[in-house]
């Protein structure tokens, strides 16, 4: 049976937990070979062994995306393990909310360096690599459409109290897809963006007063009280948030040749909601 993505390999970054997991998993079935990046190394290698156990090849890249050296790190481990790079996903984040008056510059950065800068660098040092593969295909006479898919919120569409520096990097992500689009579609790259509403994960479960995570050395609280998340999901047309495999299914609906002609576009993957 032929696989829709077979011999791709696809980068997914924050691909331990949630989303990333999801689809690191649903592209493998599909026949990628996956570089799994995760902040923390345990869920990155329990994923890869998930692959491997379904006959599927990936490697570990764990690490921080926001750390100045991650990208070189995160594409090499692409080009020395598989030797091309073919889908990236940059899905990796987490919120760490404030209203603006009590917003920390350490709190504004910590989500511009996870949610856009990061996407820029990784992407930056991806480019040489596709670009390269487009020559060959090009001198081969092969047409082949390579893709890029950033993970944005309805958070930066529409803006959400109390997520000033994720809204606005959400919101910066879309600029960046958007430019990329018309800077690489000469090199066979389409780029888009997912935006999701209400996906149930780790970031957004049901929370108690105490829930957080140890994310790049700081606590940080996880999950929505249970009476927001209740009144969350009432506004959604679905009824429900959505698991971390439907969000998955629309990033892949964006890796797949029957996307290959589009671009620029930013897919909202909410249940039915189309605003907040
Ligand atoms: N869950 C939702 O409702 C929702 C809504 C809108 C957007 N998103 C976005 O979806 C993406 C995935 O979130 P999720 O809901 O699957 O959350 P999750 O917490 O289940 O998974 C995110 C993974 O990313 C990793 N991660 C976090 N920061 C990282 C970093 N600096 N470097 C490397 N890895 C890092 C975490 O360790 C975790 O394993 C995020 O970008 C998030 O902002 C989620």
């Amino acid at each position: 049976m032929s696989r829709k993505l077979q011999g791709k390999v696809a980068l997914i970054s924050g691909a331990g937990r949630g989303i990333g997991r999801a689809l690191a998993l649903k592209l493998a079935s599909e026949g990628a070979r996956i570089v799994v990046n995760d902040l923390d190394r345990e869920p990155a290698e329990e994923v890869v062994d998930a692959i491997v156990a379904q006959g599927g090849e990936a490697v570990a890249c764990p690490g921080n995306v926001s750390a100045p050296d991650f990208a070189e790190r995160f594409v090499g481990a692409a080009v020395e393990k598989f030797r091309a790079v073919d889908i990236v996903v940059n899905n990796a984040g987490y919120t760490w909310d404030n209203v603006i008056q009590k917003m920390s510059d350490e709190q504004w950065y910590a989500m511009i360096d996870c949610h856009l800068t990061a996407p820029f660098r990784i992407l930056r040092a991806a480019q040489p690599v596709m670009r390269a593969q487009h020559k060959a295909d090009a001198e081969a006479g092969r047409r082949v459409i390579r893709k890029v898919v950033n993970v944005s919120s309805v958070a930066g569409l529409f803006g959400n109290a109390g997520q000033g520096n994720y809204s606005a990097a959400k919101a910066g992500i879309v600029g960046l897809t958007q430019t990329l689009a018309k800077e690489w579609g000469r090199i066979g790259v389409t780029v888009n963006c997912v935006a999701f509403g209400l996906i149930t994960t780790r970031l957004t479960g049901s929370a108690g007063d105490d829930s957080s995570a140890l994310i790049d050395g700081r606590e940080i609280k996880v999950g929505v009280n249970p009476g927001l998340l209740e009144a969350m999901e009432r506004s959604i047309p679905l009824g429900r948030g959505g698991t971390p495999e439907e969000a998955a299914d629309a990033i892949y609906l964006l890796c797949i040749p029957e996307s290959d002609y589009i671009s620029g576009q930013t897919l909202m993957c909410t249940g039915g909601l189309t605003g907040i």
